[in-house]
């Protein structure tokens, strides 16, 4: 029978640690197809959802099944499956998946609480993000693609620093002992995550300083898993060949350290993955056409779209490096993948969709 789900709801999931670039990360994405995404207007100001005209962004704390004071009479930490419901979930992004609207629950970040519902129509396109996208095989089988972002523990310390205390006044020592209180539960419950994601952005410390701690240049991985269905990995120069390459010079300008980039097949959990890797940072956005140009399977539809996005929010954190970049990229990737998949569902028989 012809449901509601004929025009299909495609779904992303992103998973990180909180303050991990997640929303930084969303703005990107949702800019590349042409919006910036909103609250939900005249519904609750706490809400945590993000809509445009393509994209909902829901946020998986909402699914908490534990509010703050339960956490804490329990002793769990949001990172806890228990803390978590995933039955509801399931059958929310599955419903969203059919063309069902669904009834959301809230979590309140202010208080701590779960408000009331809000309603949430089936997008285009449902980025699901948060804590655990990929931690229930029935969630992630929903997923038609996965990004996991893996902060390296040294950088995670450095923007946390840079946001609790620098923008909110929390001390050095309260800041050491809320990450290391959360390091069991992010090893036993999301660090695994990554071994079902379609793409990992890795962020790491420079090589390109010898004993850098500061956490101001950056070495950024982008591993791309290849055979996954409608996504063809970004490539440097020649595919599957492996490559160093030092852009600075003639064409583009570079301070100290410097930029490296690499690419290369790898594994990673016994996966066959592409790597495309950038050291440094850039000290003249404009020229990063430069870099774009000796890309190549960036789904741009048109030269330099990479630039254009990058120069378009060069106050985003991570733009003048490969974060940016790399989120960016995962981000026309991700357009890409959607423009397939309605042109295959469109081109499949009517039989087909029942
Ligand atoms: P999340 O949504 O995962 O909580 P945000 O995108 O809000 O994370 O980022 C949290 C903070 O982390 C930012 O305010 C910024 O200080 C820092 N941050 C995020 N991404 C980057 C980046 N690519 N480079 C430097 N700092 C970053
Ligand atoms: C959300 C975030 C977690 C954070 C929690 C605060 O769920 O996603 O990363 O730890 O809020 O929990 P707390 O128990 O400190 O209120």
């Amino acid at each position: 029978t012809c449901s509601a789900g004929d025009s299909q709801t495609i779904v992303i999931g992103l998973a990180a640690d909180s303050g991990c670039g997640k929303s930084t990360f969303m703005r990107r994405l949702t800019s590349v197809f042409g919006g910036a995404a909103e609250p939900p207007k005249g519904g609750n100001p706490d809400s945590n959802t993000l809509i445009s005209e393509t994209t909902t962004v829901i946020c998986l704390d909402d699914y908490h099944s534990l509010d703050r004071t339960g956490r804490k009479e329990k002793g769990v930490t949001a990172l806890d499956p228990r803390a978590n419901n995933f039955d509801l979930m399931y059958e929310q992004v599955k419903a969203m998946k059919d063309g069902v609207s669904v009834e959301k629950p809230i979590y309140n970040h202010v208080t701590g609480l779960l408000d009331p519902p809000e309603l949430i129509k089936p997008p285009k396109i449902l980025v699901i993000e948060g804590l655990h996208p990929m931690y229930d095989a029935r969630v992630r089988e929903l997923l038609d693609f996965s990004i996991y972002l893996d902060i390296s523990n040294e950088v995670k310390f450095a923007w946390k620093i840079q946001r609790d205390m620098t923008e909110r006044g929390h001390s050095l020592e309260s800041i050491k002992a809320s990450i290391e209180a959360r390091k069991p539960d992010f090893d036993a419950y999301i660090d695994p995550q990554k071994q079902y994601a379609d793409a990992v952005i890795e962020v790491l410390p420079t090589q390109l300083i010898p004993d850098d701690n500061e956490g101001k240049v950056l070495r950024v991985r982008l591993i791309m898993k290849e055979g996954v269905k409608y996504f063809s990995p970004v490539y440097l120069f020649d595919e599957g060949s492996t490559i160093e390459w030092i852009p600075c010079g003639r064409k583009l300008t570079c301070s100290y350290p410097g930029i490296k980039f690499s690419y290369g097949p790898d594994a990673y959990f016994g996966h066959e993955v592409s790597i495309l890797e950038m050291d440094g940072k850039f000290d003249r956005l404009d020229e990063l056409i430069y870099v774009e140009s000796h890309l190549s399977n960036l789904s741009t539809k048109f030269y330099g779209e990479v630039t254009q996005q990058m120069l378009k929010h060069a106050d985003f954190p991570g733009s003048n490096n490969g974060t940016g970049l790399f989120q960016t990229i995962v981000g026309l990737k991700i357009r890409d993948l959607y423009e397939q998949i309605i042109t295959s569902k469109a081109a499949a028989p009517v039989e087909a969709k029942a």
